[in-house]
């Protein structure tokens, strides 16, 4: 399989969802938006968009299944599977907020093969392959080499299950608050990890995420020369739903915080 070109179709399917979602944006109305659980929202945007992106996937790998955030798709034990969320950050969206994007993977059953987040706040098209490289809109990504976590920039994301995170969420909190470079939150997990990748944060966690969530850009970090496994240290992540991805160096420091207060039920 050719990656390289097959990355650059995807670009431009990521591109055109994120161009429907920006144009979408101008007229959007609150009144479109449903409750999927307790503050986890959807809208006719969503939807629509993962229409749209997994017809142009079928027709560029009709071979692939689907695992998708709207559940339009499916998956059937297929050797090659999209991993797609069409829109992420869709609680900024409905606000009127940046960022949000779109996230594309292809993977096996074992491994990632393939990712794309594209941006169309910014405009800014992150990608990569296996062994091919992580990029932004052409320039090689790399990550940052922070080596201390009292100079780290890091993101820390709240999940919706709020009752099994709080207090992960608070010792993390708790334990960096006011010793650390800087704390962030920006409500899109894909591009929260994909600026892992590019060296503009130092590390980033969450639990309770989807695949959808972190599969393309946690491809990136990796071929950016970062590190990305589960809460426990696993690198082997891909099914998982709760990741920690950073330059490699604050690693150890975050995982060892995190196991201090790992959530409810884990
Ligand atoms: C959410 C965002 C958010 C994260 C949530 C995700 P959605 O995805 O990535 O940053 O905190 O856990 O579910 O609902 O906007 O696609
Ligand atoms: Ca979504």
């Amino acid at each position: 399989m050719d990656l390289a070109s097959l990355a650059a179709n995807v670009c431009r399917i990521a591109m055109n969802a994120g161009s429907f979602l920006k144009e979408e944006r101008k007229t959007f109305r609150r009144e479109n938006v449903e409750e999927k659980r307790a503050h986890d929202y959807v809208s006719y945007v969503d939807k629509e968009s993962e229409k749209l992106i997994v017809a142009e996937l079928s027709a560029l790998l009709p071979e692939a299944g689907f695992i998708t955030e709207e559940d339009s798709a499916v998956y059937r034990g297929e050797p090659y599977c999209w991993v797609v969320d069409p829109l992420d950050g869709t609680t900024n969206y409905i606000h009127d907020n940046t960022p949000y994007c779109v996230s594309i993977a292809l993977r096996t059953k074992e491994e990632l093969l393939l990712g794309v987040v594209y941006d169309p706040c910014r405009d800014e098209c992150f990608y990569g392959w296996k062994d091919g490289g992580a990029y932004l809109d052409g320039e090689r990504m790399r990550v940052s080499d922070v080596r201390q976590l009292e100079n780290a920039f890091l993101m820390i994301e709240l999940p919706y299950n709020s009752n099994e995170y709080a207090r992960t969420g608070e010792h993390l909190l708790h334990s960096l608050y006011g010793k650390v470079g800087g704390i962030r939150m920006n409500g899109s997990a894909a591009l929260g990890i994909c600026y892992v990748a590019a060296g503009r944060l130092d590390a980033w966690e969450e639990a309770f995420i989807g695949k959808w969530d972190y599969a393309a850009a946690a491809l990136l970090v990796l071929e950016a020369g970062g590190r990305v496994t589960d809460f426990y240290g696993n690198d082997n992540f891909i099914d998982t739903h709760h990741i920690i991805a950073t330059n490699g160096h604050l690693h150890p420091e975050l995982q060892t915080l995190i196991r201090e207060a790992l959530p409810l039920g884990m």
